[in-house]
């Protein structure tokens, strides 16, 4: 299958230069029962043309971060301390209105489950047009909308007459193609793409984020991928940040994460992770259940469930401390974590 992604706004980009910055970012729900701690002090950056991986069992609060950033969030949610800086700007500090104009031209998202929530109803380029109709009102006539709609669709891999379709009339993967031909509409300097590929099968799942990497990388677009299977996005992404119960663990250049995780939940991530084109892996389970975040375990989260867990894990809150060439890790034991690739290798 061929990509064209000619004719479709391309930037140049510097990768030294940071498009989103995330600031030690607090963001809680409330419940009848409590607060959900379900973001607690997250910090990273993302730089031009960057491709950054978010990973973690189910709830530890992946999508929680990306609709944030998007300032999606459902009514119970409230922001409770930190920064999301989008070129330098504070995005919480912006009004609802300012944010609606930045929000899918500057910052789109495709989200987790969107390929169900297509209107049946509607033709598949009806419901494009309609954002292109929010946010370029006047700007576009009607055949120049149907050109760009035929352009991302041919980015994406599908044919422009698909265009004229019902939901019904494409597949999982086509409808996911779609969907992520919607969030480049406005041709967006960061996508969000929370669990992309993750209801389809291995071998559309694997075209599918070829593509996506390479429209990113080709239109110098930032973007930020979230999966609960770190193999998947490891192949994709240049930094890779571990969530743990509502905390980024560890974060750093991809290649360093994968090879060498030094949070020791990380490393049971990884070790854990059968691996397709490496040695074989010895499956050494995770024990025990992710906690409750209404009520997180004091010191270190991860520390009831932690083999190298002493007193002052219960006690103290390890910080995300700088090991070496900008991988980051918060574990107070993290040199006694073994060598991931040794481990293996044994
Ligand atoms: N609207 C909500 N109200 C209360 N708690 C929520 C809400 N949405 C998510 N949560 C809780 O926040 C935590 C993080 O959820 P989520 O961000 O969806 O995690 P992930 O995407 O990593 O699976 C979970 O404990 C989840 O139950
Ligand atoms: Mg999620």
């Amino acid at each position: 299958m061929t990509i064209s992604v000619e004719n479709l706004e391309t930037r140049q980009v510097d990768p030294t230069k940071p498009l989103l910055e995330v600031d030690r970012l607090v963001m809680h729900y409330k419940i009848k029962a409590g607060e959900v701690s379900a973001v607690e002090d997250v910090t990273f950056t993302v730089h031009q043309g960057e491709a950054v991986g978010l990973v973690g069992e189910s709830g530890c609060g992946k999508t929680s971060v990306a609709l944030s950033l998007m300032r999606l969030l459902p009514n119970n949610a409230e922001y409770v301390s930190g920064q999301i800086r989008l070129d330098g700007e504070d995005l919480l500090q912006l009004t609802d209105e300012e944010m609606r104009t930045r929000r899918w031209k500057d910052i789109a998202m495709v989200f987790q489950g969107a390929m169900n929530s297509w209107n049946p109803v509607y033709r598949v380029g009806d419901q494009i047009r309609e954002v292109l109709d929010t946010h370029f009102r006047g700007q576009m006539t009607y055949e120049q909308q149907r050109e760009h709609m035929e352009r991302l669709f041919a980015a994406v891999g599908l044919p422009g007459e698909m265009l004229d379709r019902y939901p019904h009339e494409f597949s999982g993967g086509m409808r996911q193609r779609a969907v992520i031909a919607m969030a480049l509409a406005c041709s967006p300097q960061l996508i969000i793409a929370d669990e992309p590929t993750t209801a389809l099968d291995v071998i559309v799942q694997d075209q599918i984020l070829k593509e996506l990497k390479r429209i990113q990388t080709e239109l110098g677009m930032s973007i930020i991928y979230i999966s609960h299977d770190i193999a998947v996005i490891a192949e994709v992404t240049d930094s890779l940040g571990v969530m743990y119960a509502g905390k980024l663990v560890e974060y750093g250049p991809t290649t360093e994460v994968f090879a060498r995780p030094k949070h020791p939940y990380a490393y049971l991530l990884l070790k854990s992770t059968p691996s397709i084109t490496g040695p074989r892996r010895q499956l050494a389970p995770l024990e025990g259940e992710p906690p409750d975040l209404l009520a997180p375990p004091t010191g270190c989260r991860f520390h009831p469930r932690c083999p190298f867990a002493t007193e002052r894990c219960a006690i103290e809150e390890p910080p995300l401390a700088d090991i070496g060439g900008g991988h980051r890790v918060a574990c107070w034991h993290w040199e006694q974590v073994p060598d991931l690739e040794e481990a293996l290798l044994r």
